[in-house]
């Protein structure tokens, strides 16, 4: 597995724990109302964290692994893209699931400035991905076997 995935599928394990804690809390609120309600907060955080820290990632982690290799030597493509990815995508994702959180506690233009940001930068990563794989997404063409008879 090239070193890349290891990288996107290890963070999305992470995400995923942080992800499931949150939930968990959140799950736990509805049996507590009383004395966990303010868990209900980290709602959007959670939701960040499984959509876009998960999910998203343990894709993107699997398709630079599998999609077709370019040539015989193994070539990847764009690799460097895929790199700007995982780097975005992470500051993305980790600095949107914190600021969701603050957001809860603090009102104020600045957060939504920044979250505004991270915003950016997962859509800068799902484009730099796009990049990456774009060549490695192209239909092969198998020359005609002649018949058996
Ligand atoms: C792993 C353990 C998880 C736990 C304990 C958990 C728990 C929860 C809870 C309690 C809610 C609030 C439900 C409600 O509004 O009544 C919620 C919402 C949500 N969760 Fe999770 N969750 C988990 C994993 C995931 C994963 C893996 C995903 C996505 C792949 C996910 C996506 C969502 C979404 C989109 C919502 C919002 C649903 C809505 O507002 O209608 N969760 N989760």
């Amino acid at each position: 597995m090239p070193r890349l995935s290891c990288y996107f599928i290890r963070a999305a394990l992470i995400y995923l724990a942080l992800g499931a804690l949150l939930g968990g809390l959140i799950l736990s609120a509805k049996g507590a109302p009383s004395t966990l309600g303010w868990a209900w907060q980290f709602l959007p955080a959670h939701i960040q964290l499984v959509i876009g820290g998960w999910l998203i990632q343990l894709s993107l982690g699997v398709a630079y692994w599998i999609l077709p290799r370019r040539d015989g030597t193994g070539d990847r493509g764009r690799p460097a893209a895929a790199w700007l990815c995982f780097a975005a995508l992470n500051v993305g994702v980790a600095g949107a699931a914190i600021l969701l959180a603050l957001r809860a506690v603090l009102q104020a233009a600045w957060l939504d400035a920044l979250l505004g940001l991270a915003a950016l930068g997962q859509v800068l990563a799902l484009a730099a991905f796009a990049w990456h794989a774009w060549p490695r997404v192209a239909p092969v063409l198998t020359q005609a076997r002649p018949s058996a008879h």
